[in-house]
């Protein structure tokens, strides 16, 4: 599967099978993450891999208690250190940090997504209460956890708007009318991710 392919055949997977993670298939996954933009290329993430089902009940609680998510084989946790985006960025590196860690998790879903493999992008987590069950120290504040496992689904295709719904040209508030850009994109976008790859390797 191509990339073009993963971005539209991945979801958000929360009914996964018994069945254990290959480390192939996680080290893809975590190399993907590690691929992704960085401010300044400070690569200040910390991804930890949470598989002992204590430490995932522990997790699971701490985020809402979830329950779907025991199902996975592993949580990763991707956190961030302030310590380098501090020092280079002052106040604005705490945004760099979220931001960082959020490019971190899109590319490891995607990666999840071109192997076969389900994963869940969680949020609503307490963030002391998983610093905690982590043990980590002041400068390393989790930003996502990422449940990952085999599906045991099909895919689930979410709602999406239309691109007019969030499109502007120029200035907030210039829309594209129904006619132009937006309709006409949606109904060749088929075509238009078929011919990217080709003309890619041109
Ligand atoms: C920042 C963020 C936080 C999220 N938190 C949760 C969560 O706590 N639990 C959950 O089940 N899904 C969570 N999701 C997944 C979204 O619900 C999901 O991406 C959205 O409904 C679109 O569906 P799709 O991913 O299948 O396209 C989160 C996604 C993002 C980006």
């Amino acid at each position: 599967m191509d990339m073009f392919e993963a971005m539209e055949k991945r979801y958000s997977c929360r009914n996964y099978l018994k069945r254990r993670v290959s480390e192939e298939d996680l080290a893809l996954i975590l190399d993907a993450g590690a691929k992704a933009p960085n401010a300044g290329n400070l690569q200040n993430w910390i991804f930890i891999i949470a598989r002992d089902e204590n430490k995932k009940e522990q997790l699971t609680k701490a985020s809402l208690n979830q329950r779907w998510m025991m199902g996975s084989d592993l949580f990763i946790i991707i956190c961030s250190d302030s310590e380098p985006s501090k020092r280079f960025y002052s106040e604005k590196g705490k945004t760099y940090d979220m931001q960082n860690c959020a490019a971190a998790a899109e590319n490891m879903l995607l990666m999840a997504a071109a192997i076969g493999l389900g994963a869940c992008w969680v949020g609503s987590f307490n963030q002391e209460a998983v610093s905690r069950i982590l043990k980590l120290p002041g400068n390393i504040t989790p930003q996502a956890v990422i449940t990952l496992g085999y599906p045991a689904e099909k895919y689930k295709k979410e709602k999406r708007s239309s691109l007019d719904a969030f499109t502007h040209f120029e200035e907030y508030g210039n829309k594209i009318s129904d006619q132009t850009l937006a309709k006409k994109l949606s109904s060749d976008l088929k075509t238009l991710y078929q011919r990217i790859p080709r003309e890619r390797k041109k």
